[in-house]
């Protein structure tokens, strides 16, 4: 089987999460992690696995070609020669365009000698009609230009692999299904016994979506690689891989948001979770054995908290700590505020992540009970 370059990219702060989920899920040898991203060589059985799989990653990249390049008539030669039939289903592709330390520099030049060069190509090698009877939607290419060096590249995946095409009703800041996962893979992590997992302030339930699929192969959407001709004829096949899940006796969500709930529980119906309706901040919450609890507590920058946001995150935190006891609390803050929550009495920091999330600087914190064994 060919061997291909791929270009995972990873939301900054996840690039050690998703090259644990890829060892687990789909292994190749010598991964690089680069920032946003893992750089590795693998084949098309492979891009496929990690397409249905892969939680973690934003979407992938086909490294197709690299050439040093300074002026426009060299970008133009290129690319009227270059072989496009093999990777080409739609005549207007998106042209996403980076240049950094390089001779050429102005993108919208370079964009119209990407066309133009394309252009000649297409006259002479034209394209398959499949895209019109078909209906293929345009496909996207990466064009980074680092040092006069340029790297051509295929957006493989389309639509971002957060959007799982698993629910389509939301809340009000809702957390990315790639974030969920990569969190519920730190916060499972080590944990080999049966537990309840709690989110108390669930939304859509994302994180009890996430925790429930991770182990599992999902093509609910189309990927970008189903259409084009290096693909063709071949049937994405959905094998699950033989993992264990997380376990989870139960998933049980909690919100205040009682018509929010209602929207969710007939989309999450195949899945067992159950919603419930409570102030968790004021009800105590009782599950039979052991429980796990994440959440995604509201900031008070998009949802409205009463009182200052620092203290209502305090008392919940606290609360949560002191009265429910989980065997482990995680959750995402912005980072600005990761001072209030030092040291809680009868529990030890397990990890803290420092990312990204929608344009805020966060943190992602794990904290385990001290009597945990
Ligand atoms: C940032 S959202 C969580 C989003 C969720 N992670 C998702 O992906 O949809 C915060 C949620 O906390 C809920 N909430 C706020 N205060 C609460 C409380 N005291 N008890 C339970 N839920 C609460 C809000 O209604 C909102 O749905």
């Amino acid at each position: 089987m060919e061997s291909l370059k791929f270009f995972i990219i990873v939301p900054p702060g996840l690039e050690a999460l998703a090259l644990k989920e890829i060892d687990l899920k789909c292994p190749v040898t010598n991964p690089t992690i680069i920032k946003g991203g893992i750089e590795l060589t693998a084949d098309l059985p492979w891009m496929e696995t990690a397409h249905l799989n892969l939680k973690i990653p934003t979407r992938i990249l086909l490294r197709i070609t690299e050439f040093k390049v300074r002026d426009f008539p060299k970008l133009y030669a290129k690319v009227a020669g270059f072989s496009w039939n093999r990777y080409l289903s739609h005549p207007e592709p998106t042209w996403e365009i980076k240049c950094a330390r390089s001779r050429l520099g102005h993108t919208g030049r370079i964009e119209e000698t990407l066309k133009e060069g394309l252009a000649e190509a297409m006259r002479k090698q034209p394209l398959s009609r499949d895209f019109e009877k078909k209906s293929f939607p345009p496909q996207t290419f990466y064009v980074r230009i680092i040092d006069d060096l340029l790297t051509l590249s295929l957006d493989v995946t389309g639509e971002s692999l957060y959007k799982r095409g698993l629910q389509k009703i939301k809340g009000e800041a809702p957390l990315r299904e790639n974030f969920a996962a990569a969190f519920l893979s730190e916060l499972f992590s080590g944990i080999d016994r049966e537990v309840t997992l709690v989110d108390p302030m669930c939304g859509s339930g994302t994180f009890l979506t996430e925790a429930l699929t991770y182990h599992r192969p999902l093509h609910l959407r189309p990927f970008a690689f189903e259409s084009a001709p290096f693909y063709k004829g071949r049937l994405v096949r959905k094998v699950q891989l033989d993992l264990p899940p997380f376990p989870i006796k139960e998933a049980v969500g909690f919100d205040v948001n009682e018509e929010l709930l209602a929207k969710v529980a007939p989309e999450v119906r195949e899945l067992p979770v159950s919603l419930k309706f409570a102030d968790t901040t004021k009800t105590r919450i009782s599950v039979d054995g052991e429980m796990v609890m994440i959440c995604n507590p509201p900031y008070g920058e998009r949802i409205k908290i009463d009182g200052k946001k620092g203290s209502f995150l305090r008392a919940a935190w606290e609360k949560y700590l002191t009265v429910d006891a989980p065997l482990r609390f995680a959750w995402v803050l912005p980072k600005d505020m990761a001072d209030l929550f030092s040291d809680p009495e009868g529990y030890r920091l397990r990890s803290k992540i420092d990312l990204r999330n929608g344009g805020l600087a966060v943190t992602f914190f794990v904290w385990e009970r001290a009597d945990a064994p």
